[in-house]
């Protein structure tokens, strides 16, 4: 799992001033807003002898240990130490790390790791969101799965045919082949458009929107864990779809969604897309959550690879990239210290003052594997 990537972490309307405790690339967190509605992310231990925050309370803008009332800003600045009495002042080691905290598409991103502002890769845009002519929708769900697997899945043209036959021909065209990849990186991504053959849809609705069976799709990847995907019914009839998901741990992904379309823009459509939604998602969540392994090998070790794969070739070259740069947690070490170590991603406080902290950095690994 990456540090240095925003991942969102709840719905905007489900934070409130009372503390949400989430967990993400398998440590805790925990958010809450302020009195002005602006939301704050800490990490969820508290440095005296490791309450749990998210289990406390809000106090004053603050989050309150639950076991000996520390108080800690949205800073992670440790304001108040009670039992030192009234008069103490707060030593700065006392703090914790805070994340940076964006709004945006009706999510809560946090950004977790210790970049500072003009090196972070961006949040994956949605132009289209709140953009006259266009109509959003949400969903989420939780699949069994490595993030690395939901990724490839959506930056894959050809599972299109086999995985969502209605989408195509189910496979029962003897023609059928995927046309060559041009991959085309973006600064924290890539991806590809390929032309589809697609019969009629059944639904008599949405026949009306793809009137010659030719229907122009692309999906590709930004970041460690978002993807999008466009879906051109025809020249002028479009549907975009974003995942941005969060490793909650290294086999539990959470992904929120953001369906984009320009056409069929009354919400009696509404129900009709999101069924049609839920019915692809499940395809691919049945046969992605049992892939072997689990966890790919970036170098395509065991694998036998087409040239239909090229953008998830691209995307494990970046994550070998990234690993390079030294955002890849120790996943091993986290996991064999579990529960002895409360280990805290490194936030960009700490990078500006490295030594003055109680909470230990999360380890990261640099090696190539
Ligand atoms: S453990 Fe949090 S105040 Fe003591
Ligand atoms: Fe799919």
């Amino acid at each position: 799992m990456f540090m240095n990537f925003w991942y969102p972490a709840e719905e905007s309307r489900n934070l409130t001033d009372k503390p949400l405790k989430v967990q993400m690339l398998g440590l805790w967190f925990v958010l809450w807003r302020d009195s002005e509605g602006r939301a704050h992310c800490v990490h969820n231990t508290c440095t005296h002898r490791g309450g749990s925050l998210g289990d406390g309370k809000v106090v004053g803008d603050c989050i309150q240990c639950p076991y000996h009332g520390w108080k800690f800003n949205g800073a992670g600045d440790c304001e108040r130490i009670p039992s030192l009495g009234p008069l103490a002042k707060v030593p700065a080691r006392a703090r914790i790390d805070a994340y940076p905290v964006e709004e945006r598409y009706g999510l809560v991103f946090v950004f977790l790791g210790d970049l500072p502002e003009g090196e972070r890769p961006t949040i994956m845009p949605n132009n289209e969101w709140d953009q006259p002519g266009w109509r959003s929708l949400s969903m989420r769900y939780r699949w069994n799965i490595n993030y690395v697997r939901l990724v490839e899945n959506q930056s894959d043209p050809s599972h299109i045919e086999y995985v969502h036959a209605g989408f195509g021909m189910a496979g029962k065209s003897t023609n059928y082949e995927v046309p060559k990849i041009n991959v085309e990186e973006t600064p924290w991504g890539a991806g590809a458009m390929v032309v589809f053959y697609s019969p009629e849809l059944p639904d008599k609705d949405m026949k009306k929107l793809q009137p010659e069976g030719r229907n122009e799709s692309g999906s590709g990847y930004h970041g460690a864990a978002s993807t999008w995907t466009r879906v051109n019914f025809s020249p002028t009839n479009h549907m975009h779809i974003y995942l941005y998901a969060v490793p909650r741990d290294e086999l539990d992904l959470e992904i929120f969604l953001v369906m984009q379309r320009n056409c069929m823009l009354e919400d009696k459509y509404d129900e009709n897309f999101l069924r049609r939604m839920a019915v692809a998602v499940e395809e691919d969540r049945i046969v992605v959550e049992k892939l072997d392994p689990q966890i790919p090998s970036t170098a395509a070790i065991g694998e036998f690879i087409v040239p239909a794969d090229d953008v998830i070739m691209n995307y494990r070259q970046r994550l070998l990239d990234w690993q390079q740069r030294g955002w890849r947690l120790d996943v091993d070490t986290l996991k064999r210290n579990r529960g002895r170590v409360a280990y805290s991603i490194a936030s960009p406080a700490r990078r500006q003052d490295p030594q003055n902290w109680a909470v230990t950095a999360a380890p990261v690994v640099r090696a190539a594997g």
